[in-house]
């Protein structure tokens, strides 16, 4: 029994490397789907700052740059821009990225929740 301490703080470790592991990727595929065109493409509209804090590809200004969105905004707040950010903005041009659309230009949903659950992750590390 003598053991048990070493045994609880190697759980406890492991357990913390594991999550850690798991936020690194959620972060990491929340970055891919903001730049990528065929999922999130929100560089079609905003400016952001990849992980280095470069600027890459062709960025638009049409709506206003997501650079420090992390510490302006409440990560609730931040998930409710993304699912639908009509609730918030009610004329707004931002598409609503977590509702199922019928619409002639899209059917059924721009992104999945663990989608938009990596964007945030993603989108909270810009401070
Ligand atoms: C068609 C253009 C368009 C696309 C694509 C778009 N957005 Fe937006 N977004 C906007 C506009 C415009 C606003 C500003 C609100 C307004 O004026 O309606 C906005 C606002 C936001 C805000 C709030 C910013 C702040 O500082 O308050 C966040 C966060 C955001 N968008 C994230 C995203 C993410 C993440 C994506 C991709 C999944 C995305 N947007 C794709 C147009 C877009």
């Amino acid at each position: 029994m003598k053991y048990l301490p070493l045994l609880l703080s190697w759980v406890l470790c492991a357990g913390l490397v594991a999550s850690d592991t798991a936020i690194a990727q959620s972060v990491e595929s929340g970055f891919r789907i903001l730049f990528e065109q065929r999922s999130g493409n929100c560089t079609a509209c905003h400016s952001i700052p990849d992980r280095q804090g470069k600027k890459i590809g062709i960025q638009s200004t049409f709506a206003p740059p997501l650079d420090g969105v992390g510490s302006r905004l409440l990560k609730t707040e931040i998930v409710q821009w993304i699912t639908d950010a009509r609730a918030l903005k009610s004329q707004t041009l931002m598409p609503p990225f977590g509702v199922d659309l019928n619409t002639n230009m899209a059917k059924g949903r721009l992104l999945t929740d663990a989608q938009i659950a990596d964007v945030v992750a993603a989108l909270e590390t810009l401070r």
